[in-house]
Formats: structure tokens, sequence, C-alpha cells
């Protein structure tokens, strides 16, 4: 493929950013009325608003002529037909096949995949119930009361935000814990309140490899037998069950599979939520929910199966990222949930955005002549405003923004609802409007001062503005809201990797930090002798030995 950066459509949007850059986004909302309506897109009670961006309609025309030339249409529907379009690890990419609630078939190597995904859909449900009604106990045949989901990355992340994400919807007599950190104070500090005799853990590891989840796991194995009275080996067997893709490996550990989740090498572990890497969250708030979840994303597949681009919510804000990235070299984005429950949205969407777009090498095993991924970052509420929104604002980086906000809460206390929301707008409106010096100069004249004191603190005081924000309402958030939410960006994501010809779908990028952690973990513990190292890391080892 030729370099995107010297293609047509790439090349039109250059000279057209140079007439645009300099454009305020005042201008453009004076001089156009309808907007809001022109750049809004709806999908059910989902609102996303794009006006406050830095387009016109050529700029939108022209970005949406960029995917065409990338062929955008041509790889999700690759995607969605089960091809193999993570090529360096020769792998389909069907997550959507998880939440593929029409059932039709999906053809992988001459065979069916649905069965099999319904089957463990099945086995979930019949799990879930019996954890959630009683008929699931320990060993002692005391009901469960706490779930630890061990896992890390994909196999945390997705479970741990869907579940806080879905708080209001949980069994109020079951808590859930999630543990990742290979650091033994995660599950020191997990297990010290639990009854064993009550407890369950979810051994989650696609790869049943990885050795944060494995050395968690085999913590809490020893801590139950340590604590739990009486138990022995067959009591683990109503305590520990292992969700993964590799039952030779669930087994070695001592897991019996008759206690194991399947999924399937075609669901990457960023994207393996919607897989038996859920069931914390389908114990926690039922399977009737956890299929909520799995519907509210087969719609965004459907709307981005077949809205046309221009009217493809994840296509528009993946294009809005490109020019920003490519144009205004954007080096980040924010990810701004206004809602509590949405706490963990921006951690869960680092790890879905840069771990597949953070390359450098394109599908044609070039490098790339442009930046790809940005930096992912954010805070729920309010709590940003008074952190980093100030360098949003007045800052020299231009950093996008999405707001995403619920127009009900689920704890509709007093007033809090609404002032939420109101700050919600105002930052959108703040960021896009800016203040002027005129303006900043009239308010502290109005304030009393005057002169001197006056001009001193105008340019401080002024908001250069024209800083782009999406804005994303939905009713309340619930499963069904929730599932369309992340699969718009899992598509999101897609698009951006296809248009920056990268593959969103490997992640070669963290094995170098595991292979060495390999060789320094001996030398750390005294097993091998400190060789081969730079004077600073082998300085380091030396130093841990003198203080530990
Ligand atoms: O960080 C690398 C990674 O492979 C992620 O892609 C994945 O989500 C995580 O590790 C956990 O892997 P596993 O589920 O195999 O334990």
């Amino acid at each position: 493929m030729p370099s995107l950066t010297k293609s047509a459509a790439w090349q039109l949007l250059k000279a057209h950013h140079a007439t645009v850059a300099d454009h305020h986004m005042r201008e453009l909302f004076a001089a156009d009325p309808s907007r809001f309506d022109e750049f809004s897109v709806r999908l059910d009670d989902m609102l996303l608003d794009y006006s406050k961006n830095r387009v016109t309609r050529v700029t939108m025309r022209l970005l949406v002529a960029l995917a065409r030339q990338q062929d955008v249409e041509s790889w999700r529907d690759a995607m969605f037909a089960g091809q193999k379009i993570n090529r360096t690890e020769d792998r389909a990419v069907l997550h959507t096949a998880l939440r593929n609630r029409s059932n039709r078939p999906i053809m992988l190597a001459g065979q069916d995949v649905m069965p099999e995904v319904n089957r463990v859909l099945a086995q979930m449900r019949r799990f879930s119930d019996a954890v959630r009604s009683g008929g699931w106990t320990g060993y002692t045949a005391k009901r469960i009361t706490d779930v630890v989901n061990i896992g890390i990355g994909g196999s945390d992340l997705g479970p741990a935000m869907v579940a806080g994400a879905l708080r209001p919807y949980h069994q109020a007599d079951l808590r859930l814990h999630f543990v990742s950190n290979v650091d033994g104070t995660h599950i020191a500090e997990t297990v010290k309140p639990l009854d064993p005799e009550s407890t369950l853990f979810i051994v989650a590891s696609k790869t049943f490899t990885t050795q944060e989840t494995l050395t968690n796991a085999l913590s809490a194995r020893r801590w139950f037998l340590e604590t739990a009275p009486g138990a022995d080996e067959a009591a683990i067997a109503r305590h520990f069950v292992a969700l993964s893709t590799n039952g030779a490996e669930v087994a070695a550990f001592g897991i019996d599979t008759a206690n194991m989740f399947a999924f399937w090498d075609w669901v990457g572990g960023r994207f393996s939520m919607w897989s038996a890497i859920g069931l914390s969250v389908a114990i926690a708030i039922g399977m009737d929910r956890f299929e909520e979840l799995l519907a509210g994303a087969h719609a965004m597949d459907d709307h981005f199966r077949s809205a046309p681009l221009d009217q493809n919510m994840p296509v528009i804000l993946a294009l809005l990222g490109v020019w920003y990235g490519g144009f205004f070299d954007a080096a980040a984005h924010a990810v701004l949930p206004y809602d509590q429950y949405l706490g963990r949205l921006p951690a869960y969407l680092q790890q879905a955005d840069m771990e597949s777009n953070g390359k450098s090498v394109s599908r044609d095993n070039n490098a790339v002549d442009l930046q790809t991924g940005p930096v992912i970052f954010g805070e729920p509420g309010t709590n940003g405003q008074h952190a980093f929104y100030q360098l949003i604002h007045q800052g020299t980086r231009l950093i996008p923004c999405d707001f995403i906000a619920p127009c009900r809460s689920h704890n509709p206390l007093g007033d809090h609802h609404p002032k939420l929301l109101s700050n919600v707008l105002a930052q959108t409106e703040a960021l896009m409007t800016g203040k002027t010096a005129d303006e900043a100069r009239a308010e502290l004249a109005a304030g009393g001062l005057d002169g001197p004191a006056v001009e001193a603190l105008v340019p401080h005081k002024v908001f250069a503005g024209n800083r782009p924000t999406n804005t994303i309402l939905v009713r309340q958030i619930d499963p069904m809201t929730l599932g369309k939410l992340i699969a718009l960006y899992e598509h999101k994501i897609l698009v951006q990797g296809v248009i920056w010809n990268v593959n969103s779908f490997d992640q070669w990028g963290v094995e170098l930090g595991k292979q060495l952690a390999k060789a320094i973990l001996p030398e750390l513990t005294g097993d091998a002798p400190i060789a081969g190292h730079d004077s600073s890391t082998a300085g380091l080892i030396r130093y841990v030995h003198e203080n530990l």
C-alpha cells in the first residue's frame, strides 16, 4: 500500500487543513445555526454530538473519502466475516460473534462458530444462576458471598469496568473483587476480609500462562487451603473455576476442566469481556442482564455495518481522531465519563486503544510515516476539572476530549445530577467558545479592578477556545447502553487502525519486558549472577540486594 501521507485523500485533507486551521468554532457556529443538527448522530437513545469539532462539511466529506480510500468498509466486512485480519498472529477477529444475538451463522474454517458461542453462554447461565440462587455452594455448603476475579489486562479491565458500570444491577448479597497486579498486596488485601468457605475464585486468562495471574491464583489457592477449615484438594473444585482458551494449561494448573469456561483464539484479550471472561459480571447482574449488554453491542455492530460512513458513529469518532492526530499534532485523547459508575472506563479504553493502535509498523511491514494511536487518559465526573482540565483549557497542547454522560442518574439525590450535567455542558461550551481578551477585560473591570492591574491579568484570563470535544449522551447507563458504548469504541479503534494501516489486533510490544523480567527474577532472588545488563539495570539490582 502506498504511504498514507502521500495518498490522494491525505493530500486533499492537507490542503484543506491549510485553509481551515485558523477558523474558530465560534465563527462556525455563528455562521451555521443548524450545525448541531448537521453534526450529530443518534442510535436509539444514544446521541453523539460532534459539532464542537474543528470541521466543516468539506472536512467531513474529505475524511470520509479518506476512509473509502483506505478500504475501511472492506476491512470492516472482512472482520465480521471471520477473515484472518490479524495477520501477524494468523487469527480472525470475531468478538462480534460473541454478541451475535441474531444468531446468523458465522463461518470460520468451514464451521459455524455460533453453536459453540451459544454452548458457553448456556454454561455461563447455568453457573451464574446457581451461584446467585445459592444452588452452587462452597465445600461446607455455605452460599457464595464473594467472587474474586483473578486476571490482568483484558481478563481484568473489561469485567472490572463493566461490573463497576452496572453496579446498580448487582445482586445485593454478592460482592465482586478484582485482583490483577502481581504486587502481593493486591491479593493479600483482597482476601483479608473474606471467608474462604463462601468465596469463589475465577481465574481468568486467555493463555493461562500470564505470570501475574498464575502467581495470584497460586496465592489464592494457598490462602484457601490454609484458611478454610478442613479444606483439601477436593474442596478446590467448589471454589476455583477457570476462564480460558487453553484447557491443557488449566488442567496443568490443577483446575478441573469441568469447571472451565472456554473461549477461542479469535477473541482478542482486550475484546474478551463479551466471552466467558464476563462470567463475574454475569454472576453479579444475572445472565439476562448480561445478554442485554451483548444485545447493546450487537445493535452497535449492526449500526457500524449498515450506516453510511458519514452517519456512522464509530467511523465519525475515528475520522476525527485521525484528523487531529494527523493535522493538529494531537498526541493525547481524553475520555471523560460523567458517571461515577463509569470510573474504570478510561483505564479500560487505555488498553483497548493503546494496545491496539500503539504501533509503528504498517500491515505491509514498513515503518509508518505518521503518528498512530494517541495517549488515552481520563477521570470520571468533575474530578478531572480540578486536576488536569487546566492544561486542556489553557495549555499549549491540543487534546480532543470525549464527554460521556447519562441524562438520568441511578442515584437522583437532590440536585447532584443537574449540577453534574451542567458541568458537562459548561466544559464543552467553554472549551469551544473560550474567552477573548475583551471579555476578560470587561469581567475584571466589572469586578472592580482597573488600569494596569487589569492589563496584567488579562493574558492569564484569556481562553483561546477552539478546543475540540465530542459529547455522547444516553438516557441512563444500563446494560444495553453500556454494550453500545463499548462497541462504539471498539469499532472506532478498528477504523483508525485500518486508516493508519496498522494491525490493531496484535500486541508484540508487551513481550520484551516480560522476557527481560524472566531473566532478572533469578538475579534478584540470588539464584543467578547479575550478568549481561547495562550499568543502570545492574546497579538497580545491586541496590535491591543491599536493601532487602
Ligand atoms: O498485556 C498483554 C496481554 O496479552 C493482553 O493483551 C491481555 O489482555 C493480557 O495480557 C492478559 O492475558 P491473558 O488473558 O492471556 O492472561
